[in-house]
């Protein structure tokens, strides 16, 4: 595998316990989420999504958020980051002593109003105070980008819309911009696409992919990404998070399938794989559910 661009060391960021857990069904107790959190922060990841701090009758499931913060046990060199809708979250954020927040939007219109039940525009300006005080903090500001590739309600998306939003992201301030590819549509000459827009807006060390493996094509996606020179990757430890819009179709990229990839190709992520694969076995015997993962499944098979 040649390319100039293809980087040496990749970030995984892990966002399985809010992701994942987020789309879950069944109550998770706090103590449940804690210990999952635990077991990934053991696993040596450099940033992981924790949780949200939005509101509770959007997503019950994550309604306990400042108890899960307050009760992990903090690993050195780890980030943890939570998903801030406006102000009312950034301030329940700051008070759990976050280290990063992610604010989020998307490329369609239609897939934001339901998901944060304004529009796009309307999405950047509740965005402004939480960026404004997470600079005051000194609190790193991630924004995602939702629906890059596919919008479950309109369709295609066109490259240059996800290219106007990431400029309205960057204007804001943001540190870091995620790119989602939210119902697991995208092919690699899309990412090309979408990646080629983007580089008008950003630069490349500013940009994360997010890929969903719905179809199959989250890691084929990964591969074109990495050799365009991206070299920070969002999953979901055991692929945790099913696709609301794609009932029974596997949702976030398998972290332990992507960790597979990056290290076979000789690329560094500083994560112990094996690590990861015994916090998705705890969280599996919490739900009760085999991870969608099909690096765990083949890691845990036993003749
Ligand atoms: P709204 O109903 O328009 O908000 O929701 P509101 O300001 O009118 O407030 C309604 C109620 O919620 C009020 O309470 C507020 O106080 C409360 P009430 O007076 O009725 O008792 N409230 C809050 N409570 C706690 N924390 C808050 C908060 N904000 C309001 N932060 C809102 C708008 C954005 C708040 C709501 O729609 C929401 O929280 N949505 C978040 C939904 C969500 O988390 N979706 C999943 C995100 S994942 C994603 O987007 C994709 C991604 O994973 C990448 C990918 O996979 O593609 C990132
Ligand atoms: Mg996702």
């Amino acid at each position: 595998m040649e390319s100039d661009m293809m980087p040496k060391r990749v970030t995984v960021v892990e966002v399985g316990p809010r992701d994942g857990l987020q789309n879950e069904k069944g109550v998770i107790s706090t103590e449940a989420k804690i210990a999952f959190i635990n077991m990934l922060s053991a696993a040596g990841f450099s940033v992981l999504e924790a949780t949200s701090f939005v509101s509770p009758k959007a997503i019950p499931q994550l309604a306990d958020a400042t108890e899960v913060m307050a009760g992990i046990t903090r690993r050195q060199g780890t980030r943890y980051a939570v998903l801030v809708p406006n102000a009312k979250g950034m301030e329940r954020a700051l008070a759990a002593h976050v280290d990063e927040v992610a604010v989020f939007t998307g490329a369609s219109e239609t897939f934001v109003q339901h998901n944060i039940r304004t529009s796009i525009a309307g999405s950047i300006e509740n965005f402004r105070p939480v960026v404004s005080m997470a600079r005051e903090a000194g609190v790193r500001v991630r924004g995602y980008i939702s629906t890059a590739f596919g919008c479950p309600y309109e369709g295609a998306v066109a490259p240059a819309a996800v290219a106007g939003v990431a400029r309205e992201l960057v204007a804001l301030g943001v540190d870091e911009i995620s790119i989602g590819d939210t119902i697991g549509v995208a092919t690699p000459n899309q990412v090309g696409d979408v990646v080629g827009a983007l580089r008008e807006a950003t630069s490349l060390d500013r940009l994360a992919m997010h890929f969903h493996d719905t179809r199959g094509t989250a890691l084929a996606n990964v591969l074109a990404a990495l050799e365009l020179g991206i070299a920070t990757f969002d999953s979901s430890s055991g692929g945790l998070g099913g696709c609301p819009y794609a009932p029974g179709a596997s949702g976030n990229l398998a972290t332990e399938d992507l960790l597979y990839l990056l290290h076979g190709m000789g690329i560094e992520t500083g994560v112990d794989l094996d690590a990861v694969v015994a916090a998705s076995r705890y969280l599996a015997g919490v739900r009760g559910l085999a991870p969608a993962s099909r690096y765990y499944a083949a890691a845990t098979a036993t003749a």
